[in-house]
């Protein structure tokens, strides 16, 4: 049996096979507002036969968008562009999925094809729009970043509050998943981690202390959701930073997420301080993030996600048969080749002649790529792209 084209049903909601388009920031809405480059985006994964797609991660508030190019959901009008997204999903098999956010310290910064640093002064010039971030505490991102306000209880009380409207919206736009992002340095996972959090009341100080708005957040969240309708959370299981966030800290939260009801860890990793970012250049290998999937999954008793340099369909297909996670993210390989899926489902002979692909695709690629070697040998999609192009 391929794992790796096995149903999941989680909740209500069943997913046709184990492979999820990690969420990815396009930096590409318009006033928090998506646009047909989205449509367009999005529907290709679907139609590439990924169970899960995730729309990138949005943001709660105005001020909680990371850049101006980061679509929200903290105003009713911006439902109606995610539903058409969803529709676009939907309609090619796939499930939609969503991952909410707040940037926090790392908000009002540079798009991401655009320096991925803070905001200058040419930025500005340029048409973008800064604003003064919040945080736990009063200590930026990195050198250049501004300094963030710390978020006072009522303000905290505001950004929970903006969490569960935007979960409704994303409900109501028609997704079948939400996942909040406690991840990459953003508020909540700065929250978390000792060398972001430096707060002085009941949310800074010890774990249980640093863990309790990301889990008021969280509970806050899941009682406004249908129970029909999955959580996931994305967490940096490590900041890879001695005397910062680590593994061990990672099960303790991912078992109080279990017992609010959160149904799948989604594990990456860094990005909570600059040299903590999760980068080519810290030299990380195929797979480097599946030991904390792995070890999350089996400590902490709940179904994870593996992500970070699975390229492979026969190294995705390895780690699922190893128990390592449930599921399997792949973000950069997508973009390479958003018909990843359908490839792996031949690279696996689940599949054969193009039966999976769009009918108005299959029929072509079936009856005349079949023939391109001239003796009437079937290639796997993969083959053929690759013959075809010497
Ligand atoms: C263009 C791009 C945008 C990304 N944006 C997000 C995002 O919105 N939220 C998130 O949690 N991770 C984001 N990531 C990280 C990916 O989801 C993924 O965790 C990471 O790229 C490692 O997986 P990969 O090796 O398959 O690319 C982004 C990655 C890329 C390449």
């Amino acid at each position: 049996m391929v794992k790796l084209f096995e149903r999941m049903t989680l909740r209500g909601v069943e997913l046709d096979n184990r492979i999820v388009v990690s969420p990815m920031g396009m930096y590409s809405a318009e006033n928090g507002y998506v646009t047909p480059f989205h449509l367009v985006h999005y529907g290709k994964f679907a139609m590439g036969g990924a169970g899960l797609v995730f729309v990138e991660q949005t943001s709660v508030s105005r001020k909680g968008r990371i850049t101006n190019g980061d679509p929200g959901l903290w105003e009713d009008g911006q439902i109606d562009g995610m539903r058409q997204i969803v529709h676009v999903i939907k309609s090619h098999g796939s499930k939609a999925a969503i991952q909410i956010n707040h940037g926090g310290r790392k908000s009002s910064q540079q798009r991401a094809f655009r320096g991925n640093s803070h905001l200058t002064d040419r930025d500005v010039e340029m048409g973008e729009e800064t604003w003064v971030p919040t945080g736990p505490s009063d200590v930026p991102f990195s050198d250049g970043f501004q300094t963030p306000v710390p978020l006072s209880k009522d303000g905290l009380v505001g950004i929970r509050d903006a969490f569960v409207a935007a979960c409704r919206r994303a409900v109501l736009a028609g997704f079948d998943v939400i996942e909040l992002h406690m991840a990459h340095g953003y508020l909540l996972q700065s929250f978390l981690s000792p060398l972001a959090n430096f707060r002085t009341d009941e949310y800074g100080g010890s774990l249980e202390n640093r863990m309790r708005f990301p889990l008021e957040v969280t509970r806050a969240v899941r009682d406004a959701l249908p129970s029909s309708t999955p959580l996931f959370v994305r967490i940096s299981a490590t900041d890879w930073i001695d005397g910062g966030w680590e593994i061990e800290d990672s099960v303790v939260f991912s078992r109080e997420l279990k017992a609010l009801g959160v149904d799948l860890v989604d594990c990456s990793t860094g990005g909570n301080l600059r040299a903590g970012s999760t980068n080519a250049n810290l030299g990380r290998g195929p797979g480097y993030q599946v030991p904390f999937a792995e070890r999350i999954r089996h400590e902490a008793g709940i179904a994870t996600g593996a992500v970070g340099m699975i390229r492979t369909p026969d190294f995705a297909e390895k780690v699922l048969q190893d128990g390592r996670a449930d599921l399997i993210f792949i973000a950069r390989q997508m973009l390479f080749n958003p018909f990843w899926a359908l490839h792996a489902a031949e690279h696996f002979g689940l599949t054969g002649n193009f039966e999976k692909w769009p009918e108005q695709y299959a029929w072509w690629l079936a009856k005349w790529g079949g023939a391109l070697r001239g003796n009437g040998e079937r290639l796997d999609g993969f083959e053929q792209f690759r013959e075809a192009a010497e």
